[in-house]
């Protein structure tokens, strides 16, 4: 057995000296802010029950928890957030409550698959609800509390972008959407992936208005002239009362003075379901993913018990170190837009976009230079050519804002990615092949071995689609060799011109997806630098429309 003693295990940090007497800093002042504005401080334990997170509106997804049991066989957590810990101490512990009630806390919580982008397993938030209290009031002292605790740490370049989930629900109720469809298209919305999601739509016998604004959703962002847009599209009266909603919190916050650090995103949706009425996610340089996040959630607080409406966020203390420490060191360089794209097959289209949108690529085309950053300094875009499948990491950290990439490696690396365009070149087919003879017989052979450099998408279509239990050998190339020697029965692979399968006696038996090139941005920079982006965006867009056209 190896010995483990001088390691910490993965997604957990020690804290040295001067960043921990940073952090206890940070959380002294939170804590004096806290105390000042009338808040009061709760302690909840490490260890939960299980049960506390697995019903009603907060449950949250078993994976997401270290689970252990207690001497009487009893599952228990650690606690995955901090929210529903606080809302079952106010249910079950709090008597004689004098409404509203207004706590906060600090601690660390735990999450056994936090995704990806450099995020931790264990990490520290300060947070605060109020229980009791509706109204846009209270959601807009919520909201102002966060961008105070965000300034108080020092914190000046960030963005709130504010949302209402009863925009996107009454929508999505007035189409008539199961609650499967729903999800779906809520998971399309989130990652902004106009292409999936007008297929849906296009399958759906919709009213043309209906339509236009399900698919308008995920660029229903940005300034407050966005809200005057939706009301054009939508005479639904849920959610024209969401944007009248959004109206009176953006008046409070103007009046307090926050107005800059505010924005609006309508199609922002939430994992967590227990969010009801106003959502908020707060953005900022150097990290790539929301370092504030709160909302409205009136049934949450019923689940434990009584009834109560309540409002709440809270803030990462790790993630706010980063992104200061990261600012501090970019501090005197210029805001450059950074592209990845992949190296081989794509690498030449790709360039030609962007060089037709404005930025000058012949660098970039010299293909003698050994550079690994190439920048065009008039439109302050750097290009870095990194390995297909390493594009969407990249992406992910935020160390690339935009990146150029296969549909196959987005699918399989399962990143946390906007995904806005399909470039509409790299056209090929994910497929099962095999030997000829195998056609219709696939099912007739138990435990097959699949031989792939993909064995993501594999074992996902496999365990979701075919309900089938196998074999996946993971393979770094010329996959088609595996059935002809023995390795495997079938492979999946990409297949494009289909000649290599051809050439070798093979077949395509099953097509799981079809592929192309996609352009992907980063979550933070396409709120934090949504000007520049869209504009590259929508002048690619253009060119591929013309293209269609010719
Ligand atoms: C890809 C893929 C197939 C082949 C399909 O391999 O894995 O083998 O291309 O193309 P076709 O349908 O046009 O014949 P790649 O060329 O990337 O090489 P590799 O197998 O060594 O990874």
């Amino acid at each position: 057995m190896e010995n483990w003693k001088f390691y910490t295990p993965d997604g957990v940090q020690d804290t040295l000296f001067t960043e921990c007497e940073m952090k206890r800093n940070i959380e002294h002042n939170f804590r004096m802010h806290f105390r000042s504005a009338g808040y009061r401080e709760v302690e909840t334990p490490t260890l939960e029950y299980f049960d506390v997170f697995s019903s009603g509106t907060g449950r949250i997804e078993q994976e997401m928890m270290y689970k252990f049991s207690d001497k009487d066989g009893r599952l228990l957590v650690l606690r995955p957030d901090l929210t529903i810990p606080a809302v079952r101490l106010y249910s079950t512990k709090i008597k004689n409550k004098e409404q509203p009630v207004k706590m906060f806390y600090i601690g660390n919580t735990f999450r056994s698959k936090e995704q990806g982008g450099g995020r931790f397993k264990e990490f520290t938030q300060a947070g605060a609800e109020i229980i009791g209290n509706s109204g846009a009031t209270v959601d807009a002292e919520i909201i102002s509390r966060a961008i105070s605790m965000a300034k108080l740490a020092g914190l000046e370049d960030f963005l709130i972008d504010i949302g209402h989930v009863e925009f996107f629900k009454a929508i999505i109720e007035e189409a008539g959407f199961s609650e499967n469809e729903g999800e779906e298209i809520r998971a399309l919305v989130d990652c902004k992936d106009f292409t999936r999601l007008e297929s849906l739509l296009n399958e759906k016998n919709l009213s043309a208005d209906l339509h236009n604004l399900i698919l308008s959703l995920p660029s229903l962002f940005g300034d407050v002239d966005i809200l005057d847009k939706a009301e054009k599209f939508t005479e639904n009266i849920r959610a024209v009362k969401a944007i009248e909603y959004l109206r009176e919190v953006l008046a409070i916050l103007t009046q307090k003075g926050f107005r800059n650090y505010v924005s609006i995103d309508l199609g922002l949706v939430s994992s967590l379901n227990y969010y009801t009425g106003i959502i908020f996610k707060g953005f900022t340089y150097g990290i790539g993913f929301p370092i504030i996040s709160g909302g409205r959630y009136d049934t949450l607080v019923e689940t434990y018990g009584e009834k109560a409406c309540a409002s709440g966020f809270s803030i990462g203390i790790n993630m706010l170190m980063q992104a200061l420490s990261s600012q501090k060191s970019s501090d005197n360089n210029e805001k450059y837009l950074n592209v990845a794209l992949s190296k081989g097959r794509l690498a030449s289209l790709a360039m030609d976009l962007f060089g037709n949108a404005g930025i000058d690529i012949s660098e970039l085309k010299d293909e003698s230079t050994r550079k690994l950053i190439i920048t065009d300094e008039v439109s302050k875009v750097r290009f870095f050519l990194v390995k297909p499948s390493d594009v969407p990491t990249y992406v992910e950290y935020g160390a690339a804002d935009i990146g150029v990439v296969g549909r196959d490696t987005i699918l399989e690396e399962g990143k946390n990615l906007y995904e806005v365009l399909d470039l509409g070149f790299g056209k090929c087919r994910m497929c099962v092949a095999g030997p000829k003879e195998l056609y219709g017989n696939l099912d007739l052979i138990p435990n097959k071995r699949v031989a792939t450099k993909y064995p993501n998408i594999a074992r996902e279509y496999y365990e979701h689609t075919k309900l089938e239990s196998v074999e996946i050998i993971k393979l770094n190339g010329s996959v088609e060799l595996a059935p002809l020697v023995g390795l495997s029965e079938v492979i999946v692979d990409i297949v494009e011109s289909g000649r290599t399968l051809k050439e070798n006696g093979l077949d395509v038996l099953e097509t799981i997806a079809d592929l192309s090139a996609r352009m992907v941005v980063n979550r933070v920079s396409m709120k934090i630098e949504r000007t520049r982006i869209t504009k590259i965006i929508d002048s690619i867009r253009e060119q591929l429309q013309e293209k269609k056209e010719k």
